[in-house]
């Protein structure tokens, strides 16, 4: 009997943007099972809560039945081989993205032999597109319709709405 082929498509995802989607399309289409994990990051600098991230993107890819989100810590080669993932999957945008994503690689390789890299384009016109921009742009109260997905804009407006909306009131401070 065919064994399954796992992958895992690891990541920040904070948050998911339209580009993230397709890769997660792209590889489900290519695996027979995918699981998107979120880096729980000790640092504080990220947006979104852990949980956040985990909601919007299971609201993502809840139409995917071979696509399951999850989050781990530590070395990401030692949660592929933890759940029997023998494929990590990295999108590359441009030829920018190439030389982190050949050294991550290439040092999990070194880490680990059971799991391989693949690297994966996302559409066109996604090239462009990056979480930090979508954020920025946000913050700034651009538009990011069509970059993600609307529940996350709506999420990325509400955490903004500060800074958006001059008149809205601080939380803690009294006025
Ligand atoms: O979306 P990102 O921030 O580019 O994802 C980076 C991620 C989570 C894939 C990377 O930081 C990672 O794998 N971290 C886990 C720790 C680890 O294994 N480090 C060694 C990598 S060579």
């Amino acid at each position: 009997m065919k064994t399954k082929r796992r992958a895992v498509y690891p990541g920040s995802f904070d948050p998911v943007t339209n580009g993230h989607i397709d890769l997660i399309h792209r590889s489900a289409a290519l695996f027979d099972e995918v699981v998107v994990a979120i880096l729980r990051n000790t640092d504080k600098t990220a947006l979104f809560t852990i949980e956040e991230r985990v909601a919007m993107l299971e609201q993502v890819a809840r139409k995917l039945r071979n696509v399951s989100v999850t989050t781990f810590d530590g070395l990401l080669v030692d949660f592929a081989e933890h759940i029997g993932a023998s494929v990590i999957v990295r999108g590359i945008r441009a030829v920018s993205d190439y030389e982190y994503e050949l050294q991550m690689a290439l040092m999990n390789r070194r880490l680990s032999s059971k799991v391989e890299t693949v690297f994966m384009m996302p559409a066109e016109t996604y090239s462009y597109l990056s979480s930090r921009l979508v954020k920025e742009i946000s913050l700034l109260g651009g538009s990011v319709n069509g970059l993600v997905p609307p529940a996350v804009e709506r999420r990325l407006i509400r955490k903004f709405k500060r800074v958006a909306d001059p008149a809205a009131p601080i939380a803690g401070r009294s006025l």
